[in-house]
């Protein structure tokens, strides 16, 4: 059985006043999730928001990690540091670090392994560009990147793998439940693999346009096991509406 997950990831946004507002927002409604609940913010952050999150049962997360220890490194944040600072999961290898930033498949499977390592969960992200789907190469282009991290880093010790369009992601043009599905089930056959390594459990979530409006259906599918919420996780209440589209 597999858990689960709706991740929130704030990107470079927020600030302690407007994250204060959000925690507080977000324990006014109530919830009682039915799924666990992540929350990615930038890394300045991660220190102040973890007593909330802990009172919550919200579980904190990195967005970016430096694949190195410790060192010469100027400006970047470790494995250990995140761990420090109380996150146990990071996002690793999404599409604006690949597209922005440049960040290959062996620079993210580096960093996953720098996660597993300091005992973080990485959210591994893979997703093609439109470019690429209309090309007929998204199966060959996902799973590149999925191998590239499984060549250095067994699916047991990663967090969760998820699938996100690049061509969905902010746009507003969330993929169909049909389509995400195809994609997660070509990944699902792929970790079957590893099954005796427990990769039957690894969770697959989709990101890319996810809203209250549209989370339950995607959920519904059978190969997709929570969400990567980025624009709708900006304001609690839509983020919320998202994790109750999870039950
Ligand atoms: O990592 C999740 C993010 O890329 C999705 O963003 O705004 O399309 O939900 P958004």
């Amino acid at each position: 059985m597999r858990d689960k997950i709706v991740i929130a990831n704030w990107k470079m946004n927020g600030s302690r006043e407007a994250n204060r507002a959000w925690i507080e927002s977000y324990r006014a409604t109530g919830v009682r999730p039915d799924c666990r609940v992540v929350v990615c913010a930038p890394s300045v952050y991660l220190a102040e928001l973890a007593p909330a999150c802990r009172e919550l049962g919200i579980e904190l997360g990195a967005e970016d990690v430096n694949e190195n220890a410790s060192g010469a490194f100027t400006g970047e944040v470790s494995a250990s540091m995140l761990a420090d600072v109380g996150a146990s999961w990071c996002i690793v290898g999404h599409s604006e670090r690949r597209h922005i930033y440049g960040e290959t498949d062996n620079r993210v499977a580096m960093k996953a392994l720098a996660l597993a390592k300091a005992g973080l969960r990485p959210i591994v992200c893979l997703g093609e560009t439109l470019e690429e789907r209309e090309k007929g190469m998204t199966e060959a282009v996902v799973l590149r990147q999925l191998n590239a991290v499984l060549a250095v880093l067994p699916p047991a010790k990663w967090g969760a793998v998820a699938y996100e369009p690049v061509w969905a992601i902010g746009t507003g043009r969330t993929a169909t439940p049909e389509t995400a599905q195809t994609v997660h089930a070509s990944i699902r056959r792929r970790l079957g693999c590893y099954a005796s390594e427990g990769a039957d459990r690894l969770p697959i979530l989709y990101g890319g346009s996810v809203k209250p409006s549209n989370a339950r259906e995607l959920f519904r599918q059978p190969d997709i096991d929570g969400g990567l919420i980025g624009g709708a996780a900006l304001k609690a209440e839509d983020f919320v509406a998202v994790v109750e589209a999870a039950r």
